[in-house]
């Protein structure tokens, strides 16, 4: 097993195995690199729908996500990450972080991780990007830790409630009630959120999910959040990934933001598969 490192900012490649075939002390190193590095890259995997559920639930139990209309049948741990149509609708979500976002914010426990596996990608288009959150945090002004500390802010899945995101073109037919049927009640989170493994902090805002700071007024907390998120995104922190087929990526949602860069031709296909890792409630 090599583990090289990605970038400055985070992120690791491993190489040299098959995380089908990964044996006990095999998996404890890449756990380790996991919370070590926040994103890790296995390249070239050649993994069944069965071998990818396997090895994402060594991590913890897996997530039946709420679009349920973008499952995989027969295997609702899959959610289908992809552009592709059978009927003239989209088989899947076709916009898939579109916004920076760490997955399932809005729920009461958030996800630990999620991992992406590249079925399909397309020529032009289609790279991703992560940031780092604990370094977003560390470096805020000694100032602005102040006023944050013990703060909490209120997470959304409803895009309608959130001014930073726009509808997406593939849901806007009956985007309002779909929204409103999905979305689980609001939730608060702290703001500033420990990594239960590394014991680091990291902030835990995103302009996708988060939709305004409790306990503030809400000019001052909307102004905050636009604060934080434009210095948690800025580009010395963010890693970012050129797909390759047989890419299987995994991200700790605890400490990083993502987002899906987009930008792919007309006609292109991508097509991925992820699992989400069930997480605890932030503190
Ligand atoms: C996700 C996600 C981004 C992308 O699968 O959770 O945000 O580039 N994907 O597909
Ligand atoms: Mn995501």
């Amino acid at each position: 097993m090599r583990i090289d490192r990605l970038s400055d900012a985070l992120g690791a490649e491993i190489s040299g195995i098959d995380v089908a075939r990964l044996d006990e002390p095999g998996f404890a190193a890449v756990r380790e690199a996991f919370h070590e590095h926040q994103v890790v890259v296995f390249r070239d995997q050649d993994l069944s729908v069965e071998d990818h559920i396997a090895f994402s639930r060594r991590f913890g139990d897996l997530e039946i996500h709420i679009s349920t209309d973008s499952l995989l049948k027969d295997h609702q741990e899959i959610l289908l990450v992809s552009n592709k149509k059978e009927n003239g609708k989209y088989i899947g979500v076709e916009n898939a972080g579109d916004e920076w976002h760490s997955d399932l914010s809005y729920m009461p426990k958030p996800s630990l991780g999620s991992l992406l596996y590249a079925l399909e990608i397309s020529e032009v288009g289609g790279d991703t990007e992560w940031s780092n959150m604990y370094t977003a945090y560390e470096t805020l002004p000694e100032a602005t830790k102040r006023r944050i500390e013990g703060l909490t802010a209120r997470h959304s899945f409803n895009r309608f409630r959130n001014k930073r995101v726009t509808i997406p073109e593939q849901r806007k037919e009956g985007a309002k009630e779909r929204y409103e049927k999905i979305s689980p009640p609001d939730v608060i989170h702290p703001v500033v959120r420990t990594h239960e493994t590394t014991g680091r902090k990291a902030l835990y805002v995103s302009p996708r999910f988060t939709i305004g700071i409790e306990d503030l007024p809400e000019d001052e907390g909307q102004a905050l959040l636009d604060e934080l998120i434009e210095h948690s995104v800025q580009r010395d922190f963010v890693y970012h990934h050129k797909w390759r087929l047989g890419d299987l990526l995994l991200w700790d949602n605890r400490c990083t933001l993502h987002l899906a860069c987009r930008g792919i031709p007309e006609g292109q296909i991508r097509h991925m598969h992820r699992t989400t890792v069930s997480g605890g409630v932030p503190f």
